[in-house]
């Protein structure tokens, strides 16, 4: 073979090597301060072998992955930051998020997965599972509650029929995105496990056009005005036999917000009891100091009462001993 034969020939298996591992490996970088891989788009069906095992920030989104494994993750536990957006993910193994206790943000965004996650790690405070088919069906969401951390849930795009209903009340929960969904009313009941919610997301609904929701319509305005509900679309109610709705709140409702509000000043509880025990500390050290300052200032005090100062002496009489000696 002639040398350029050979440099050819070369160069188009370098050229394929190369690709191979083009495709395969992510860049791996550091980004404010955080240890991130940037997989997205290289048409994985699953993850590159070679991720480093302290990565922070894994974003594999729009590639081609179908399932989650209970050890898919177990190379990189310390991720806190995962994107798997616009991914073809339908089944999802019942522990694959649990070993990554330091997830802060889970993006599902554009999959197909019929429910939520199981044993979502209680660190997760995102979760963001917008255009998936409805997730949030007639009975209760699992899972959700146990997300002691979670203030933000997105739930847009899913042809939602029913406002989302969860198992129990989540204290966290600061902002709602459930935009762009088929639901067609929302009770104070639905609202009431929600006792921190600040934003609630509903553009693009058609809230209480129907008739027959006339009165909830107002119950909600009157919920949401009296709890400080911000919704970022405005809600017209119709007028019309205003008096033939109780619009007080009921008990029930109210009960499902104490709970939720007790439960949330029991989640703040350790944080107080440390904070008010450090507190303390600090007053006792300060009350501590004092005291000893004052008896020292004492001490001093009385023996210049007496003329003179008893360490010095004692030196020189031991300096005088010892010349004595
Ligand atoms: C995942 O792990 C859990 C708990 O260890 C186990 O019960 C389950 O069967 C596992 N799932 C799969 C698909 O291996
Ligand atoms: C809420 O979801 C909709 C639909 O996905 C999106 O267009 C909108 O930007 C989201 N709003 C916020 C504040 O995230
Ligand atoms: C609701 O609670 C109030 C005050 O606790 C009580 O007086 C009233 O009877 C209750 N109403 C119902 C329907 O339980």
């Amino acid at each position: 073979m002639t040398p350029p034969g050979i440099f050819f020939i070369v160069c188009a298996l370098l050229a394929t090597v190369n690709s191979i591992i083009g495709e395969e490996t992510c860049r791996q970088y550091k980004s404010r301060g955080y240890l991130t891989a940037d997989c997205a788009e290289k048409r994985l069906s699953k993850l590159p072998s070679d991720l480093k095992s302290d990565t922070e920030v894994l974003d594999l989104s729009y590639n081609l992955i179908r399932e989650l494994y209970n050890n898919t993750f177990s190379c990189c536990t310390s991720i806190q930051f995962l994107y798997l957006q616009g991914n073809a993910i339908y089944e999802v193994a019942s522990h694959v998020f649990a070993p990554l206790s330091s997830l802060q943000v889970l993006d599902l965004n554009r999959n197909v997965l019929g429910e939520i996650p199981k044993n979502l790690p209680s660190s997760l405070q995102r979760l963001y599972i917008d255009e998936n088919p409805p997730i949030f069906k007639n009975e209760p969401v699992l899972e959700i509650s146990s997300l002691t951390s979670l203030t933000v849930l997105t739930s847009s795009s899913q042809k939602l029929q029913v406002f989302p209903r969860f198992d129990g009340v989540i204290p966290n929960l600061i902002e709602l995105n459930v935009s762009n969904n088929a639901f067609k009313f929302i009770t104070p009941q639905d609202l009431a496990p929600l006792c921190q919610l600040q934003f609630l997301r509903v553009s693009g609904e058609k809230l209480f056009t129907d008739r027959e929701y006339q009165c909830d319509c107002l119950r909600f305005q009157k919920w949401v005005e009296d709890f400080k509900i911000n919704v970022d679309t405005k809600v017209t109610c119709s007028t019309e036999k205003p008096e033939a709705c109780i619009l007080e709140h009921t008990n029930e409702t109210l009960q499902i917000r104490e709970k939720c509000l007790s439960e949330l000043s029991a989640r703040k509880l350790p944080y107080k009891l440390m904070i008010g025990s450090g507190i303390i500390a600090v007053i006792l050290c300060i009350g501590i100091l004092l005291y000893i300052r004052h008896r020292r200032r004492k001490r001093n005090k009385s023996k210049t009462v007496g003329g003179q100062n008893s360490r010095t002496p004692s030196v020189k009489y031991d300096n005088k001993t010892l010349e004595e000696k």
